[in-house]
């Protein structure tokens, strides 16, 4: 019996020390959920994304070196698994970080008391996170009451930045969350999110789940929405935030912010202290993965028999290409919503938040 929450993206059993994982890939006709019982498998998983979300990333990474620990606890292990975890993904920052942390605490450890350390700390990262994200939710609640709006505010969001991309509530989604709680009437529009969709397939799942209105649009339609007076706020998370606070985020968020900037709508990314990279002086300096061009070119779903299907969009010979991120700068930025409270975008508001710390 798994001791820890059902509706998390990341559970684990207490007296077994098994971990699954959703599959996401196979969201949102299927819920799966897949058992990782060898390090390939949680690098398989990432690499794939049936996890994926940089903070999902980093927890997940955290288990899997804890796994690649319990079966061979010596530096030599240690380090080549941390190695084949970080080769995963090269954007989302969480993923060196949950790895450093990890490793950190283990290499001043005997041998024979790393496996149940790795363990601990794994899941004290697990649990963090959850902390985290449900502090990110109060503090963008805060944020969310002193936005002017009609009946209903109107949030939008891109990609998917909800309890799926980190162990529960999210980080763009927690202040949603949050608000519903609190009685404030939200509607959501959800931008699709292509090449992955991760808006459709996940973001209005979770959203449906949790009963929130909301609204799946075609991300070119964005501009265009906000043009138009519906679009109160614009909140979405982020992979990777520079020490200046640029921010790398899903591929499309860009455009959102210009168009936000364009019309006046505060343009809010909410991240946890771990996306943060102290390393990176601006965004120029964020590796952007560039994925399989079939992404593009291909597109997958179900048939009208809830049979799994994959369909080719293109004509034979198209080329494609997949950047699958891409950088704010931080002047479009109207402030960083983390665990800590809301930030200026900006070296000075970093440097803030490090003071804080
Ligand atoms: O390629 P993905 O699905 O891993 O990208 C996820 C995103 O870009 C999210 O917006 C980001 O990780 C923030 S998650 C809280």
């Amino acid at each position: 019996m798994f001791s820890s929450d059902d509706l998390s993206s990341l559970r684990w059993d207490a007296v077994s020390g098994a971990v699954e994982i959703i599959d996401q890939t196979l969201l949102p006709h299927t819920l799966h959920w897949v058992h990782l019982d060898s390090l390939e498998a949680y690098c398989h998983a990432i690499s794939v994304m049936q996890v994926r979300g940089a903070p999902l990333i980093g927890i997940t990474a955290a288990f899997g070196l804890a796994h690649a620990v319990a079966e061979n606890p010596s530096d030599t292990n240690l380090v080549a698994a941390s190695a084949s975890l970080m080769a995963t993904r090269p954007t989302a920052v969480n993923l060196r970080w949950a790895l450093e942390t990890m490793e950190r605490h283990l290499c001043s450890l005997v041998e024979g008391d790393r496996a149940v350390a790795a363990r601990q700390q794994a899941i004290a990262m697990r649990q963090a996170d959850i902390d985290n994200c449900a502090l990110i939710g109060e503090n963008g609640l805060g944020l969310l009451r002193d936005i002017p709006h009609g009946e209903t505010l109107n949030i939008m969001t891109h990609c998917n930045a909800g309890w799926l991309a980190t162990i529960q509530w999210g980080t763009a989604l927690a202040p949603i969350y949050k608000a519903q709680a609190a009685g404030l009437p939200v509607h959501v529009w959800v931008s699709e999110t292509r090449p992955r969709n991760q808006g459709m397939n996940l973001t209005a799942w979770e959203l449906q789940r949790a009963g929130v209105p909301c609204t799946v649009v075609a991300d070119n339609s964005c501009g265009q929405l906000m043009r138009e007076g519906k679009v109160d706020c614009v909140i979405v998370g982020s992979d990777r935030t520079a020490a200046n606070g640029d921010v790398c985020n899903k591929v499309g968020t860009y455009l959102k912010a210009l168009a936000a900037q364009d019309n006046d709508i505060p343009f809010y990314v909410a991240l946890p202290e771990s996306t943060i990279d102290w390393r990176c002086d601006t965004g120029q300096e964020i590796p952007i993965e560039e994925r399989d061009s079939l992404e593009v070119l291909t597109i997958a779903g179900v048939d009208y028999a809830g049979q799994g299907l994959e369909v080719n969009l293109a004509a034979a010979d198209t080329q494609a290409a997949n950047p699958a991120f891409d950088v704010t700068p931080a002047r479009l930025v109207r402030g960083l919503v983390t665990e800590h409270g809301v930030f200026e975008a900006s070296g000075a508001g970093l440097t803030e938040l490090q003071g804080r710390l």
